[in-house]
């Protein structure tokens, strides 16, 4: 049988697919009519219209309101909408993370961004409800005491601006809370202006004849330059910031935030579920809805395809306008997981090696483990691993391995992933497939895929640092194609 299938793929440099039965191998440049199609992006691009249509439901205003004693820490970053719909859940709830790297901030300069009232018997001002409310604390009122509540800022994580007001009529400022103060510094991790001054009191606190709360010279200060978020461990920054928003194929969602946090929205995407047809997320693009001039919600997009600043050119619509654009891909750690560093001589548009610059392909028998450069065979570009022997020879197995050991982090873990395509020789001679996944010599998984169109697949390993990395199997006929492999920091 196997003679057979060597004369064939011998004797034919172009084989035509005969009516039926006839076995062909990889190495006679088969276009069969089995073999999976590669991945198609027609009709993945972003959904600006449920992002705009959710931006108008959500509502994140909020402020130093309510009940709650003042020196409390930020509550935790979370998320308000997934996808159109609205939520009111953590970060960490979604992502099952509780790692949240804390960074230690120096102190900004601040200038102020708006004016209050006076405190004359008849001055009525308001205090500013808006997004990416941090916290509040109560300063010393002997004096208007700007220089504490900017400290206070410095020290909360994230903070950019403070609302310092005075309340009164408040029972808890009056008579509950020790710092006996009823001068309020609410701080935010966004920039706020006037005319967000919405909260003008009006409850009644305390016992009559005392009146109804009110505000009174309530100012805003904005630290003078806005920091720039640090790039996630396992992310690149690819362009930003800028006025527009991706509009990019291998769209697979989005999440809003309720303050502008890149961690987060690479935590989301770290733990995204794959699409089936474009594997997991590899790139995200974060930006602020500012709606009537006013910050409105943080947009977190998640992509499997890794798009760049020629594409992020959504600058809005309507009264919504988008600021504050970043993209930001996660790091491949194999430097061709698509074995697109391989190439034919000139313009030929079929070749296949053993091995070249970035992958090796080793061999029990002949040619057990190869790279083509073949657009039919490829899941996405022109090239593509091949674990099974090319030319039909043998039946054994081969071995497809990154040239050079992964430069990973001792103790990190990592996440492999990649597509694997079993459906050459048909659904008969595919039956007995077979990869493993090796990992540092050790099976992570043996995969019996049988027949198969592109699947996607992903593990998570933990990294001693110099890993090696190994797709073994195949056995012609049962051929197994593998592309687009990825090693992400989990
Ligand atoms: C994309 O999909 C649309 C509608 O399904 C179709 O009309 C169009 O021809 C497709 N384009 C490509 C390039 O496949
Ligand atoms: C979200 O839930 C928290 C805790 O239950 C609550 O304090 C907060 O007001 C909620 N936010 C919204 C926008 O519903
Ligand atoms: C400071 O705040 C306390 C508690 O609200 C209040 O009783 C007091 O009158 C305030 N002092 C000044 C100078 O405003």
């Amino acid at each position: 049988m196997l003679s057979s299938l060597r004369l064939v793929a011998l004797a034919a440099l172009a084989v035509s697919l005969a009516e039926g039965v006839t076995i062909v191998s990889p190495a006679s440049k088969a276009i069969t009519d089995t073999l999976g199609s590669p991945l198609d992006t027609n009709g993945t691009h972003t959904d600006a219209d449920t992002i705009v249509s959710t931006v108008s439901e959500v509502n994140q205003k909020s402020g130093a309101t309510g009940d709650a004693p003042p020196n409390l820490p930020p509550a935790p970053v979370s998320v308000t909408a997934v996808d159109g719909t609205l939520t009111n859940q953590t970060v960490d709830a979604v992502t099952g993370n509780t790692r949240r790297d804390l960074i230690q901030r120096s102190a900004s300069d601040y200038e102020q961004l708006f004016d209050g009232t006076g405190t004359g018997p008849y001055d009525r001002d308001a205090s500013i409800e808006g997004t990416a409310y941090l916290t509040y604390t109560v300063v010393d009122n002997s004096t208007y005491n700007i220089g504490q509540c900017l400290d206070f800022c410095d020290r909360v994580q994230g903070c950019v601006f403070a609302n310092l007001y005075y309340e009164f009529n408040n029972e808890l400022l009056d008579f509950v809370f020790s710092e006996k103060s009823n001068l309020k510094c609410a701080v935010y991790a966004d920039i706020h202006t006037a005319a967000e001054k919405t909260n003008a009191g009006g409850q009644q606190s305390e016992q009559p004849p005392a009146g109804l709360t009110y505000i009174q010279q309530s100012t805003g200060w904005g630290a003078k330059s806005l920091v720039d978020p640090a790039t996630p461990d396992g992310y690149d920054l690819v362009f930003g910031p800028t006025n527009g928003a991706n509009n990019a194929p291998g769209y697979m969602g989005f999440a809003f935030l309720d303050r502008y946090d890149v961690q987060a929205c690479a935590d989301l995407c770290n733990t995204r579920g794959a699409d089936g047809q474009g594997g997991g997320c590899a790139y995200f693009n974060i930006w602020r809805a500012v709606v009537n001039g006013i910050p409105t919600t943080y947009t977190c997009s998640m992509y499997y395809l890794v798009a760049d600043k020629s594409t992020a050119v959504n600058s809005g619509q309507g009264d919504l306008l988008v600021t504050l654009s970043r993209g930001y891909a996660r790091k491949n750690v194999l430097p061709d997981g698509g074995f697109e560093g391989y190439n034919c001589v000139g313009d030929q548009s079929f070749c296949f090696t053993s091995g070249y610059a970035n992958w090796k392909g080793l061999s029990t028998g002949i040619l057990d483990a190869t790279v083509f450069h073949y657009v039919p065979y490829a899941h996405t570009g022109h090239s593509v691993g091949l674990l099974g022997s090319a030319d039909a020879t043998d039946a054994l197995p081969g071995t497809l391995t990154p040239a050079a050991p992964l430069q990973t982090v001792a103790g990190k873990q990592y996440s492999i992933q990649f597509f694997l395509n079993s459906d050459f020789s048909g659904p008969d001679s595919q039956k007995n497939a077979f990869v493993e996944l090796h990992w540092n010599n050790q099976i992570v998984d043996t995969i019996k895929p049988g027949f198969t169109h592109w699947k996607f697949f992903q593990y998570t390993v933990t990294a001693n640092g110099n890993d090696i990395l190994q797709f073994h199997g195949g056995k012609a006929p049962a051929w197994n194609f593998i592309d687009d492999v990825k090693v992400y920091l989990a």
